[in-house]
């Protein structure tokens, strides 16, 4: 397939039901321009801004960049995605799926990684089941790339903090009809009426439930590789194994999503 090329309408569909019946999809070997790849996007959903707007790509804005060369305010290396998340858990609208083109890569390693959640959903015991079933969980960002620790999350507690918003953390497929544990170790402050040990205790179990071999893609990537990935059923994270002298470059798009239920 040339994704520089009008997709008709039959292979446009064939690749949207791919997109919900297998979460990640990649598509090879492919030359887009910023403008290309938003017109792919279009195929799947309906690109939205980004929030980091430094990284949004200045005549092409709805298309941002991710790279192992950001910085923070004080100059060090500040790679995002590093640690298992699904991305933008933090609005009330998060958005449906996220889209990556790899422009420059490392000679080796700066793999990217997925967990279904709907698979790990389905796998888990019945009583866990249950208990995931009836949980909130409090998303709120902070610009951390690390999962809060306990004490963090004590300390969070004792504050009463009550910004962030609340999404069931059993979640439902709006497409497939499946459920799936919906969980951001990065942006998840607390599950609502639950104390902070148990919270961190509970996320620790879930994470380490839905990341095993059977649960999980390794992606290694190649130029020219399009990758979408389906958030409202995955985690993700990407290594850090590689020279940082060498660049690591994608273009990046989200699409916007709905309410989670
Ligand atoms: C992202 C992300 C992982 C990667 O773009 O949201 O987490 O491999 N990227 O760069
Ligand atoms: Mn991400």
């Amino acid at each position: 397939i040339d994704l520089t090329q009008p997709l008709d309408r039959d292979t446009a569909a064939a690749l949207n039901r791919a997109f919900v019946e297998h979460a990640v999809l990649v598509v090879r070997g492919q030359s887009l321009q910023p403008r290309d790849f938003l017109a792919v996007a279009k195929q799947f959903g309906t690109p939205v801004r980004q929030h980091l707007e430094q990284f949004n790509i200045p005549d092409c804005p709805d298309v941002s960049t991710i790279s192992n060369q950001e910085k923070t305010k004080t100059g060090k290396i500040n790679v995002r995605g590093v640690s298992w998340h699904t991305d933008h858990s933090f609005t009330p609208e998060p958005p449906k799926a996220t889209m990556l083109y790899s422009v420059a890569l490392p000679d080796t390693g700066g793999n990217t990684h997925w967990a279904h959640m709907g698979a790990a959903y389905e796998a888990l015991s019945p009583d866990l089941r249950t208990r995931v079933d009836g949980l909130s969980a409090v998303h709120a960002y902070t610009d951390s790339r690390v999962p809060p620790d306990l004490d963090e999350r004590k300390r969070e507690a004792a504050e009463d903090v009550t910004d962030g918003v609340a999404h069931p953390l059993a979640r439902t497929h709006p497409d497939s009809g499946g459920k799936a544990i919906y969980l951001n170790p990065l942006r998840v402050r607390r599950f609502l009426g639950m104390a902070p040990e148990d919270c961190s205790g509970l996320i620790g179990d879930l994470v380490a439930h839905a990341t095993q071999p059977e649960f999980t893609y390794t992606h290694r990537w190649q130029l020219g590789d399009m990758v979408i990935w389906d958030n409202r059923c995955c985690m993700h994270k990407a290594d850090t194994d590689y020279d940082f002298n060498q660049i690591r470059l994608m273009y990046r798009i989200i699409l916007a999503g709905d309410k989670p239920f």
